[in-house]
């Protein structure tokens, strides 16, 4: 998977919150089936792309897309209820540690309309959700082929073992 982007100015935007200590423990956390950094990484730079592509307020869709899943508890039991909730706590706890304006914290608070109730106010938060729903196939795709290529790889080897014992 692709978790670095060449693109100076993003990662100039990006840097003074990735760089913070609680910031980097995302990566510890299962998301999609990988980690938490490279999801909400991947979402910034492709928020990035097209917003700055459609001269909108691209520095804060920027910050805003890499702040919008921050928090470090992980899906468990209470998936339903997390995957409503999580944007509440990924903004409180963004806010905990960066400065937000008002578009940034509209960003984090509405990623998950319509499963989550905050309605976009901004074109910005528009772009963004739509990216973090993208990205979410595309990733939860890139498993499940992964895990696929390891069930055939498997498959192979057993009818091998098979075929020579005979
Ligand atoms: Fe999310
Ligand atoms: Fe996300």
């Amino acid at each position: 998977m692709r978790t670095f982007y060449p693109n100076e100015e993003f990662n100039n935007i990006i840097m003074p919150i990735v760089s913070n200590e609680e910031y980097q423990k995302t990566k510890n956390c299962v998301h999609h089936g990988m980690n938490r950094y490279d999801h909400m990484v991947r979402v910034a730079y492709y928020s990035y792309r097209i917003t700055k592509f459609c001269h909108l307020n691209y520095v804060s869709a920027t910050k805003g897309a890499i702040l919008h899943d921050f928090f470090l508890d992980d899906y468990g039991e209470k998936k339903a209820l997390t995957l409503v909730n999580h944007p509440g706590i990924a903004l409180k706890n963004s806010m905990k540690y960066f400065d937000l304006n008002d578009l940034e914290q509209d960003i984090i608070a509405s990623h998950m309309f319509p499963v989550g109730k905050t309605i976009p106010k901004y074109l910005e938060s528009w772009i963004v959700n739509l990216v973090d729903d993208f990205s979410c196939f595309y990733e939860r795709g890139y498993v499940f082929k992964e895990n696929m290529s390891v069930v055939c790889s498997m498959v192979i080897l057993l009818f091998l073992v098979f075929v020579k014992r005979w």
